[in-house]
């Protein structure tokens, strides 16, 4: 221990030594800390770049930040990395897991935390400590570029996964970062006064930040990023009500907020409202804030405040007592990180239709396979594109993963479908063909619509007419148009599975592993049956991003407007039957709720159902009919009945009140309706509530400021280059582009 750093002393209690060291900090050091190095030609600036640039995601490798190290003050280097998916920018000898999508599919918060595992150890064995990952944003469009990246339409599934996954990547000593704080719902107008989200704010609160909460409340998150769009005409990095308002006051964390790349655009309004760090430079947080706290428009107490929350976080984790681990050329990619990326994926996986029993095909006598697309071999699409977008170290393609399975007693032929005449002619010949299509999703851009190719929609098309046993795996990362749906006998969504995406889709094809996902979005009939059909709502008109659906997001909408979507929220097929009674529903006097339901599995194989419970507010609440308040997965051999107990915690119960600006529980009468989708439920309990308050919050609430008015501090910042840098950025997501 070098005797002039006594805050190295890790017996001392972290607060106290933030507190040595903030005292012997100059101004200067302080800056230095709040701010990336980065400059317009480093690489992780044009990595950032690139990603958006390249068919093929980033060209790296490199970190996407760092602090830099004070010597003499023993801080080493801090690196940022990563992803809602693992180690990304390029860099090689990682594991590919399957997309964020697929981990909320599997509705599992075990996985969630083995998955975060995964990512935190990897992560730290590249030399980074800081993970910029999970992102919980709202799957409000499915047409959104990033949707893949996230878990999916609930705020309460998002809520759960994220807690999950944010403390299996802390496990590991490295700093979560979960992200993009708030209401960042598409890529279209990014980073411009265009894509200005309009939301009220118990929208905000009921829809848009839950997720935020409990990854605070509940994985203790170090650090949040802030977002590109505006929230009500601020830009989110410059947005008092979302980091003063509510994250730092009503929910009390402790951490720091960073911004997303390049997505500060003032200092004095940046620093007042509660951004802590900016990356990946520091054009607005370097000289620029000096000169502001010398003319007294930024306190040095909220200097302080920054490093403080920055240090003991750093403190926490031990990052500044330990060299890194390794750096980006380590292999950090393992066995058992492959294997989980196989387990995600099999679990994640949705059955969604199965006429005749198709699948599984182990338990037909088949003697020839024909599997046909792009999709199942060479061009398999395994991940997401952008900066999540991971290397996979191989991948197992659909083709080979299925040949073998199959073993030499099948034929297995395979097809790329370039020519459907040749596809159709193929699948003709074999007992069972299985088709793969995908839609593609990249951060930077949206989906022009949420229909497949032309092609694809009638390669499928043509299969399924010429053998009336085909399955089709769809690849996306959202709901997506399917023309030809009555013609297929089977449908599974894999999402986009990772490297081992052949293996996991021969385990749901044969039956070796169940089809145990859950869809965490609801797929339309069609774009025009959804809540944002209105262009002025999504992706806006002239500057507004009308969220004035409200709280009718995903399943809410088709609840409250009774509209029949193609497959629900919360859907999924088994290969076996479950059978779910005995619901009781029991008020503790804390507010919450225990449930209690019995699930017999009443077929004749184990198998996989996800209990999910949803409730129904007195009329008076002026809610959707109903939303997600508890889930649990469950495994069963044939035959076997347990009980699940799911506990609904109280702000679950309750509404976010604008005038009190505080959750209130209110008087009435409360359904529970427990099922097996949020469109089948045919348990149900009801009970009386009085009205309370209800202890959603550590710190005062926050009211949204009225009739917000444009930012003044638009400015451009010591870096006119980044001005250019993000019009670039901004210009290559125009809307449908
Ligand atoms: C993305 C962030 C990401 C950052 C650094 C930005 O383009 O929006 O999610 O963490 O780049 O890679």
């Amino acid at each position: 221990l070098p005797a002039d750093c006594p805050w190295l002393n890790t017996r001392l209690p972290v607060e106290q030594r933030v507190s040595m060291l903030l005292a012997r900090m100059s101004l200067s050091d302080k800056l230095a800390l709040v701010h990336g190095y980065g400059t317009l030609d480093s690489a992780s600036v044009l990595t950032n770049l690139q990603h958006l640039a390249t068919p093929h995601g980033p060209v790296g490798p490199g970190y996407s930040g760092s602090i830099p190290a004070q010597p003499e003050l023993c801080l080493r280097k801090i690196k940022l990395l990563g992803g809602p998916a693992g180690v990304n920018h390029g860099i090689q000898h990682v594991t590919q897991l399957p997309a964020p999508v697929a981990l909320a599919a599997t509705w599992d918060n075990s996985l969630a935390a083995r998955y975060g595992q995964v990512v935190g150890a990897e992560v730290r064995g590249k030399g980074a400590d800081v993970v910029l990952g999970p992102a919980v944003d709202i799957v409000r469009d499915p047409r959104w570029g990033r949707a893949y990246e996230t878990y999916g339409e609930d705020p309460y599934l998002a809520g759960q996964v994220a807690a999950a996954h944010i403390t299996g990547i802390q496990s590991q000593g490295v700093l979560a970062q979960v992200k993009h704080l708030a209401a960042y719902n598409q890529e279209s107008y990014r980073d411009t006064d265009l894509d200005n989200a309009i939301v009220d704010e118990r929208t905000l609160q009921e829809i848009y930040l839950p997720a935020f909460q409990s990854a605070v409340r509940d994985g203790h998150v170090a650090s949040v990023m802030c977002s590109y769009n505006l929230v009500n005409g601020r830009p989110a990095c410059q947005n008092n009500y979302l980091m003063n308002g509510v994250l730092k006051g009503q929910w009390g964390f402790p951490g720091f907020v960073t911004s997303d790349w390049l997505a500060v655009h003032g200092t004095v309004s940046a620093a007042n409202a509660g951004l802590d760090m900016e990356m990946p430079d520091g054009c607005y947080f370097g000289a620029p804030l000096a000169r502001a706290v010398q003319a007294r428009s930024v306190a040095e107490s909220r200097v302080n405040d920054m490093v403080r929350r920055i240090l003991r976080q750093e403190f926490r984790f031990g990052v500044v007592d330990r060299p890194p681990d390794g750096d980006l050329h380590s292999v950090v990619t393992t066995p058992d990180h492959a294997a989980l990326a196989r387990t995600v994926a099999h679990d994640g996986t949705v059955l969604l239709k199965n006429q005749g029993h198709v699948l599984p095909l182990a338990s037909q006598r088949l003697r020839s396979i024909a599997v046909i697309g792009a999709d199942a071999g060479g061009g398999a699409v395994t991940s997401g594109e952008g900066s999540a977008h991971v290397v996979p170290p191989y991948t197992v393609t659909p083709y080979q993963g299925i040949a073998h399975r199959a073993g030499s007693r099948v034929s297995v032929r395979y097809d790329n479908g370039a020519d459907v005449a040749v596809a159709r002619r193929l699948a003709a010949q074999a007992d069972v063909a299985v088709v793969f299509v995908g839609l593609p999703e990249r951060e930077g851009r949206d989906l022009a619509s949420i229909s497949l190719s032309p092609h694809d929609d009638l390669l499928v098309a043509s299969v399924a007419q010429a053998n009336r046993r085909t399955v089709v795996v769809l690849n996306t990362g959202s709901a997506v148009a399917m023309p030809w749906l009555r013609s297929a006998a089977a449908l599974v969504e894999a999402w986009y599975p990772g490297q081992e995406d052949g293996n996991a889709i021969a385990d749901v094809l044969f039956g070796d592993a169940e089809p145990a996902g859950r869809l965490p979005v609801t797929f339309p009939t069609s774009p025009a049956q959804g809540p944002t059909a209105n262009p002025v709502r999504w992706p806006g008109v002239g500057g507004v991003v009308s969220y004035d659906e409200r709280l009718r997001v995903g399943y809410r909408w088709y609840d409250a407007v009774k509209a029949e979507p193609l497959f629900p929220f919360g859907f999924g097929l088994s290969y076996t039957s479950f059978r779910m009674t005995n619901l009781v529903a029991q008020q503790r006097p804390s507010g919450a709720v225990d449930v209690t339901a019995a699930v017999t599995n009443t077929g004749v194989r184990a198998g996989v159902t996800v209990v999910q419970a949803y409730l129904e507010l007195p009329a008076t609440a002026k809610e959707p009919p109903r939303r997600l308040v508890g889930f649990a997965k469950v495994r069963l051999a044939a035959g076997a009945l347990t009980t699940v107990h799911l506990v609904v915690p109280p702000q679950s119960l309750s509404v976010w009140d604008v005038r009190r600006h505080h959750w209130v529980a209110l008087a009435g009468r409360y359904t529970l309706r427990v099922g097996s989708s949020s469109r089948d439920l045919p348990l149900h309990a009801s009970f009386n509530r009085a009205s309370s308050l209800v202890n959603g919050a550590s710190g005062p609430p926050a009211p949204l400021p009225a009739a917000p008015a444009l930012e003044a501090d638009r400015s451009t910042g010591a870096c006119a280059n980044n001005v250019l840098l993000s019009e670039l950025m901004g210009a290559r997501s125009l809307p449908g582009a």
